[in-house]
């Protein structure tokens, strides 16, 4: 396995959709391990292909708390078929976007239908953090980012913030 580079905002791949994968062979088995060993080292909880420069549908989530066994789950082409009616706000960071965080609001429980990595199709129903991943994640497909659920006046003081410390950061190098 590697490590893959994580491309952060405004890198265009984040705005672009996904294709979707026609098999899951061997080189899409190894995109995802190598995903989710970079997801692992960002200590992330989610990583879809295109935070790695692919415009493949590929997404890595593993949600399990500290001290749990790890619990990966690797998605090829990925798709919300359900959803609950309500809606539960929870607080958002995404590796695109390095520690930055905002309350976003999501569907409390979703379905999920995806392809695993040995071809077989399932479908997964997921609440809580799980449920929160898969939305954020399926979203980073379709070049869609946590901030833009935030009015303009969040995601542009979270957007300069953002700057100001890379800036800092690298002032510092
Ligand atoms: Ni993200």
């Amino acid at each position: 396995m590697s490590k893959m580079k994580i491309y952060e905002i405004p890198e265009p791949v984040l705005r672009q959709k996904a294709e979707k994968v026609d098999a899951v062979d061997d080189a899409i088995r190894k995109t995802l391990a190598d995903m989710l060993e970079t997801m692992y080292a960002g200590n992330g909880v989610g990583l879809a292909a295109n935070q790695v420069g692919l415009l493949k549908r590929l997404v890595v989530i593993d949600c399990a708390g500290e001290g749990e066994d790890p619990a990966p789950i690797k998605m090829v082409n990925p798709e919300i078929i359900a959803h609950s009616d309500n809606k539960i706000l929870h607080n958002e960071g995404c590796l695109s976007l390095p520690r930055e965080y905002a309350d976003v609001e999501r569907w409390e429980t979703v379905k999920v239908r995806y392809t695993d990595e040995n071809g077989h199709e399932r479908t997964r129903d997921t609440d809580g953090l799980l449920a929160i991943a898969m939305q954020h994640e399926i979203d980073h497909l379709d070049g869609i980012l946590f901030i833009d659920y935030l009015s303009k006046l969040k995601r542009d003081k979270l957007l300069t913030h953002l700057e100001k410390r890379r800036k800092r950061e690298s002032e510092e190098e």
